[in-house]
């Protein structure tokens, strides 16, 4: 009988035989530092939990440099964390799709713009991108202020009432503008809106998805069924798309598409007429779009009103620019000018972004072979994960300082010399997000707001934050706000 250590032996030895039979997988190992892990799971083990994600990664990236290669199950895997590298990947014509990782993603939540594939996905990028032009944004500016006037009543209650998690209502807020930004104002007369139903929903499908990341057997139906994941899936899909499937029809039953021809939703409609999309397909594309706007908008609204309260001297700074821009509180109109004249918001803004990347991880997956910057040929079919979470905070870019919180950091002088892909909160390249001009504008909007109005502090200490990998950045613990009104 084979001991244990032979059985490990020999099978390491054939999986470095299988490498040696895919040749070029072969050669890009001698080249590319990184851990092989174990024979055909690869460092999957290491990775168990969605709290494992950064840290693994963080270890890798200290160990082998900024550029690793690893394996999860039989899979090569790339991690990025090298500005000029990562420009060589998000500018390639070949690095288009998103990795295997998103086979999940459209499992759970139906395929959109988030996860398509060539060719399909620059047909719809193009379709869509009217809807997310700088006019449509302008005409977004009154949804921003009116919603967030109802914003301030609601934390207008919770002032001087002790610790508060603002995680929920500032979904809430977010879920209500993109909702009305991508499907037309009448939406926000569907209850779904108004009551947390819908968010718990998206919660539950990007639990789902991560589950089936993380056990990737979960994708089966029948497996879900088998450990009990089923219920809970099948149960956030249908409120999601329940709501949909009743708000497009509404729209249809209609007709008309004035006075918000270029919404999202009016394109979508017309694909469909044309017949280009179908029902279920515009539903998921809408689902998926809510989602990447909601998650991440609320998410560093709260992320930098957080980090404020833990660095109030930059709270003051901000505060002293906003009342110069808006010398009375209260409720007040903020336009697009205004937003543009936020020169230090914009430095707390960027800063929040780099410390707190609300998108830490952007996965392709190599269609052709492609050459790298370093002369690296990457063979097709290989997954790449850049790692802006950790781009954001190397000290060769930033310095020794990268990982506290100075929005001084992007002050012209300081950025002068960086590459322009080492901040990339939004990537940048052939797919970067759709809506980074709509997100600057809304989130600028609600901070004036909020921080004109109010104070926010907190005991929480930023060393003690723990950082979780959920498609967006999560935080294992949201440090509670204390809230005070600002009277003059
Ligand atoms: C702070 C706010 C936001 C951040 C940090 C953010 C970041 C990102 C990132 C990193 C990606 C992936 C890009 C890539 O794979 O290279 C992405 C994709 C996307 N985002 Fe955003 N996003 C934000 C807000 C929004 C908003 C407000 C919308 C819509 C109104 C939106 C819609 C999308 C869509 C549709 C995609 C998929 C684009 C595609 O694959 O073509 N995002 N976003």
């Amino acid at each position: 009988m084979l001991s244990w250590q032979l059985w490990c032996t020999s099978l390491f030895v054939l999986w470095i035989c299988f490498l040696w039979t895919r040749r070029k997988l072969y050669s890009l190992m001698l080249k590319i530092p990184g851990p092989i892990g174990y024979p055909l799971i690869g460092i999957v083990h290491k990775i168990r939990h969605k709290e494992d994600v950064l840290p693994v990664l963080k270890h890798y990236l200290d160990k082998y440099g900024s550029f690793v290669l690893s394996w999860l199950g039989p899979m090569p895997f790339l991690i990025v964390a090298d500005p000029l590298l990562t420009q060589d990947v998000l500018n390639s014509p070949h690095c288009v799709n998103k990795g295997s990782f998103y086979k999940v993603v459209e499992e759970a939540a139906g395929l959109g713009l988030f996860s398509m594939k060539e060719p399909h996905w620059s047909a719809y990028r193009k379709l869509f991108n009217p809807a997310f032009s700088h006019k449509m944004i302008l005409s977004f500016i009154p949804i921003f202020n009116s919603e967030a006037a109802f914003l301030l009543k609601t934390v207008d209650k919770s002032v001087d009432c002790g610790g508060q998690n603002l995680k929920s209502l500032m979904e809430g807020f977010s879920l209500s503008i993109a909702s009305q930004t991508i499907m037309g104002g009448d939406v926000k007369y569907f209850e779904h809106i108004r009551s947390n139903n819908l968010i718990k929903a998206f919660h539950g499908i990007v639990k789902s998805i991560t589950d089936m990341g993380l056990s990737p057997w979960l994708i089966s139906e029948t497996m879900r069924k088998l450990l009990g994941k089923e219920e809970q899936f099948s149960k956030a899909k249908s409120q999601i798309s329940g709501f949909l499937v009743k708000f497009i029809d509404s729209k249809l039953t209609k007709g008309s598409k004035a006075p918000e021809d270029d919404i999202l939703i009016n394109l979508g409609i017309d694909m469909m007429n044309r017949g280009m999309l179908t029902k279920e397909d515009l539903q998921s594309q809408l689902g998926i779009i809510l989602f990447a706007a909601f998650e991440t908008s609320a998410n560093t609204v709260v992320y930098t009103l957080m980090l404020l309260a833990m660095f109030p001297e930059y709270q003051e700074k901000a505060f002293q620019e906003l009342l110069s821009l808006f010398p009375n509180p209260g409720d007040f109109d903020v336009t697009y000018a205004d937003t543009q004249n936020m020169g230090y918001m914009d430095l707390i803004l960027n800063e929040s972004m780099r410390l707190l990347a609300p998108v830490p991880i952007v996965a392709r997956q190599t269609m052709q072979d492609v050459r790298l910057s370093n002369g690296i040929v990457i063979p097709k079919g290989v997954q790449i994960g850049i790692d802006i979470f950790h781009l954001h905070r190397d000290k060769k870019i930033w310095g020794e300082n990268a990982e506290a919180f100075n929005p001084e950091n992007f002050l012209p002088h300081n950025m002068q010399d960086k590459h322009p892909y080492s901040f990339i909160p939004f990537t940048k390249g052939i797919r970067n997000c759709i809506g980074w001009r709509y997100a600057l504008v809304s989130i600028k909007l609600t901070l004036a707001k909020l921080l004109r109005n109010y104070k926010f502090s907190t005991n929480f200490k930023f060393e003690d934050l723990d950082f979780i990998e959920n498609l967006t950045l999560g935080l294992k613990t949201v440090p509670l706000l204390e809230i005070q009104r600002r009277d003059c």
